[in-house]
């Protein structure tokens, strides 16, 4: 399968994001659990040089939990914090504020030396397209965020909100391309419906769907759809045919089988899954 993207509109937004990441002292980074490391960019890592280091495995309820607990492990030994993350329904929100004060706590003990006093920790929200940034601004800063307003030396417009006394977040959140570095990356992004689909053949997305679900979650398909787990077209006219996938003509549809297929992997219909391990 082909991707394709579009590098040119994206350099507006890196330099801005290096002047938002001047102003503050901890990255958050949101990342999608099921593809820890295709929905990260790498280029992070340069952007955040110095800064403390969040990663939250957002959507962990779609995820693995086996596999989520790897990354969290992974992750932690590169020296980053992690969080494992459901920020729809807000579970795991409740340790986010410690887990803030932690990661920054040599930024705490600095100042505290220094006779500073209330000076709260700036963060920002960083990440790819669809991973749950704003979900997670929404649900951590709740209704109760007082949005702080323009300060000297911030960006106009930029609007800082004031989550309680120790830390305020940028309102707005950094957004980071995806790094297409071979084919299973894109193929990965468009797995989950992190890629715009306009681009995609479905056909056979849904069929890499499925080969990955016989490979690695035997047993699933059968669960979800009666059908018995054999070569994957077959598995996907059996499908069309236990759904009542039917053109106009009469005939078995499988654009429409390949349809369902995708729609049911990305909400989690079929089986929580997670589709890359650490090295
Ligand atoms: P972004 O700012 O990074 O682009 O992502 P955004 O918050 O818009 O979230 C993208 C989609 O992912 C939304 O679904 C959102 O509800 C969902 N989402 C965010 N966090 C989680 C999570 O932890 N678990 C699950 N299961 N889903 C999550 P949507 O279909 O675009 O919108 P909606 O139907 O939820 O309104």
């Amino acid at each position: 399968m082909q991707f394709q993207w579009y590098p040119g509109h994206m350099t507006k937004t890196k330099r801005e994001m290096q002047e938002d990441i001047k102003l503050i002292d901890l990255v958050i980074e949101v990342a999608d659990a099921r593809i820890p490391l295709s929905s990260r960019n790498p280029d992070i890592d340069n952007l955040a040089k110095n800064k403390f280091r969040l990663i939250l495995l957002n959507k962990a309820d779609l995820a693995d939990p086996r596999k989520t607990e790897l990354w969290s492990e992974y992750y932690k030994s590169l020296g980053y914090f992690v969080v494992q993350l459901d920020a729809r329904s807000k579970k795991g929100m409740n340790s986010i504020q410690n887990i803030i004060l932690e990661a920054c706590a040599e930024k705490i003990e600095r100042d505290r030396k220094r006779g500073i006093k209330n000076r709260p920790i700036r963060a920002m929200v960083v990440g790819i397209p669809n991973v749950g940034k704003s979900t997670f601004i929404n649900s951590f800063a709740g209704k109760a965020a007082a949005k702080t307003g323009n300060k000297p030396g911030v960006t106009r417009g930029k609007q800082w909100i004031r989550l309680n006394k120790q830390v305020e977040l940028l309102d707005t959140p950094g957004i980071l391309w995806p790094k297409f570095e071979d084919q299973q990356v894109g193929l990965r992004l468009a797995s989950v419906g992190s890629m715009n689909d306009e681009i995609l053949n479905k056909d056979e997305l849904a069929i890499e769907i499925l080969k990955f679900l016989l490979k690695e979650y035997p047993g699933t398909i059968n669960a979800r759809f009666e059908v018995e787990e054999k070569e994957v077209t077959d598995v996907l006219m059996d499908i069309a045919r236990a759904r009542n996938c039917i053109s106009k003509g009469g005939e078995l549809d499988y654009s429409k089988a390949a349809l369902l297929v995708i729609d049911e992997f990305r909400s989690g219909k079929i089986c929580r899954f997670t589709m890359e391990v650490p090295e």
